[in-house]
This record gives C-alpha cells, sequence and structure tokens, in this order.
C-alpha cells in the first residue's frame, strides 16, 4: 500500500516510517528538514501534496502543533494548523482518490491537559473535555474527520494517543518521570507506529475512534484504595516491580496508576495490543545506565 505521511520528521512518524520498511511505500512530509527520504515541506501546501498523494490509498496525518509549542503558539494557529490545515489535507485527500484517512488524536480529549487531576475509568464514549486549545483542536479534528467520512467515499479513524514514548528517553533520559508513565498512559512509540499501521490496512466502515493506551490492568476502585500504597498494588499485578522501581532510583507516585482507560475498541477494530508494556520498560532500563545531560532534541517529548 502507498501512504502519505506527515509529520514523518517527528516522534510518530520516525517510528511509522521504521515500522513500515518493507511492509508499504511510505512518502513522508515533515516541515522539519533532517530524514532522508523525506519530502521538506507543509502538509498544508497544496502544490507539494498533489503531486505526493498520487497513487495513495491512505493518509496518516501526524503532523501538528502540540503540547510542546503552547508557549510560542497563539490559539488561532492552533486552530488554523490543526484544524483548517487538517480539512484541507482532508479535501486534498479526497479529491486525489485517499481511501483511508489516519488522524493522530491524543488522550488528552478526555483527560484534560492535567493527566494528574484525572480520575474516572474512560472508554471511546466518555465524553470529551478539552481544558486548552490543543485538545480542543483535537475534538474538532475527530468531528472533522466523521464528517467527512459521511459526506465523501472516504473513511477515518483518529487514534487518540496516550503520551507517546519513546524507550530510549524513557528508561535513559528522564525515567524517574517518564519509565513509570509507561503503567497507565504511555505508549511505546513502535506500538504506537502500529496502530498507525493497522489503521490503514484493517477493514472498517465510516469514521471510529480509537484509544491507543496501556492495558491498564487496575480498577478505579483498587487505585482509589491504593492512595496511601500504590507500590502495593503494582506488587499485585507485577510481584518484585517495586524493589526493581527502588534500585533504577525511581519513586512510584499515586497517580503514576492514573488513569483507567480501556482499550477494547483497539482490540476490536485494528487487532491492536501494546506489545512493549511496564515490565519490558523496567528491563530496558536495567539493561543501560541512565544518561544525566540534556536531552538529545529528538526525544524531547510533547502530548
Ligand atoms: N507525543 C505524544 O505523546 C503524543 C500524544 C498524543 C497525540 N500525539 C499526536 O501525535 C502526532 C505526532 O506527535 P509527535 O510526538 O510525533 O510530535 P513531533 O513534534 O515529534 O512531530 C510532529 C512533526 O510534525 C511536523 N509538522 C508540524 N507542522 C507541520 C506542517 N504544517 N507540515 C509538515 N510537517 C509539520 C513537525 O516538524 C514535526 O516533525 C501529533 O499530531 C500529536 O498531536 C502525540
Amino acid at each position: 500500500m502507498k501512504i502519505l505521511l506527515t509529520g514523518a520528521a517527528g516522534k510518530l512518524g520516525r517510528a511509522i516510517l521504521q515500522t513500515a520498511e518493507g511492509r508499504h511505500e511510505v512518502v513522508g512530509i515533515d516541515s522539519r528538514p533532517g530524514v532522508p527520504g523525506v519530502h521538506v515541506g507543509s502538509c498544508h501546501d497544496l502544490s507539494l501534496l498533489g503531486p505526493l498523494l498520487e497513487g495513495c490509498s491512505a493518509v496518516i496525518h501526524a503532523a501538528a502543533l502540540h503540547g510542546g509549542q503552547r508557549c510560542d503558539h497563539s490559539r488561532t494557529e492552533f486552530l488554523e494548523a490543526n484544524v483548517v490545515g487538517l480539512q484541507r489535507l482532508l479535501e486534498e485527500s479526497v479529491r486525489c482518490g485517499v481511501r483511508r484517512f489516519v488522524f493522530a488524536s491524543s488522550l488528552e480529549v478526555l483527560t484534560g491537559r492535567d493527566w494528574k487531576a484525572t480520575t474516572g475509568t474512560f472508554d471511546e464514549s466518555s465524553p470529551p473535555q478539552p481544558t486548552w486549545i490543543y485538545p480542543a483542536t483535537k475534538v474538532f479534528g475527530e468531528i472533522l474527520c466523521d464528517m467527512m467520512s459521511r459526506e465523501e467515499s472516504i473513511e477515518t479513524i483518529a487514534l487518540r494517543y496516550g503520551r507517546i514514548l519513546h524507550r530510549e528517553e524513557a528508561t535513559r533520559h528522564r525515567r524517574e518521570i517518564l519509565l513509570p508513565q509507561i503503567i497507565a498512559r504511555g505508549v511505546d512509540h513502535l506500538d504506537a507506529a502500529e496502530a498507525a499501521l493497522l489503521a490503514c490496512e484493517r477493514p472498517y466502515c465510516g469514521f471510529r475512534i480509537v484509544n491507543i493506551a496501556p492495558e491498564n490492568p487496575f480498577s478505579q476502585e483498587e487505585i482509589d484504595r491504593a492512595r496511601h500504597e500504590p507500590l502495593a498494588l503494582l506488587e499485585k499485578e507485577w510481584p518484585g516491580s517495586s524493589a526493581r522501581l527502588e534500585a533504577l532510583g525511581i519513586t512510584l507516585r499515586w497517580d503514576d496508576l492514573w488513569p483507567a482507560i480501556t482499550t477494547r475498541a483497539a482490540a476490536q477494530v485494528l487487532g491492536w495490543r501494546p506489545r512493549i508494556k511496564f515490565p519490558d520498560y523496567l528491563r530496558f532500563a536495567e539493561d543501560r545506565p541512565p544518561v544525566h545531560h540534556r536531552p538529545a532534541a529528538q526525544y524531547q517529548t510533547v502530548t
């Protein structure tokens, strides 16, 4: 299958290029140079997009303004990039005969920016509660994808990603903060990429929303009860893991167990389940020493 990938030089984009190798022909575009073979330019530039979309069956739209850019872009700029830009790309995809459009949405649609304050269990039917402009643009984006699947002959899917973790960063560079996130809200970058490729390949009709998140083994009630003893709950699921965390110098906080997100739709619609889980991240961290200098730019994370 020929796939157009926007944001191909980003964290998710590069993981998709890696995962698709030998499986699909991926044409990448990014406004940032630096990845061999990826076209440099804006995915809002229709004169550039037309020729690249030629012969593509699917589009994966990973380019966006996101949390890391909140300080230097206005709300209007977020809307122009993430909503107007998306609609332009959807229209051009329809014009070029693309059948499948995969939109990188975010679980922030459900949780808002402050994951720590999140309580409750979320599935795809939970009401969105965007707390700032970034998740608001993702909600608008999902609505546009839904509308276009109804009005045009294109199938669309919104993958609501949790935190996309680069394992090198999460197990070495800022692991005290990032490693525990794989328990409840983080997905490994290669698992995130696999979900995007399955979203191009698997049969479904119309529009879908799918949470791409870890299979948090804990219920809301269990997490509530574990407020003062989160390690005890962790031990129940992964015996020995609290001592291993301690040996790595990582302190588990109660809110690392939040939120409880269900991923049944990912399994049903895409046949996707995370392959890389908390015990794998523990092992990665044990196998390689931490790095204490500033992380390289390509590993800086966003939501
Ligand atoms: N990283 C996360 O934790 C996370 C979580 C949820 C959702 N998402 C979503 O997943 C997608 C990918 O995120 P990421 O972590 O790879 O971000 P990233 O910043 O690493 O990559 C985004 C890429 O898009 C490019 N880009 C931005 N605007 C562009 C434009 N107009 N034309 C061409 N390229 C453009 C940037 O140069 C960048 O390389 C985004 O839509 C983001 O909102 C990310």
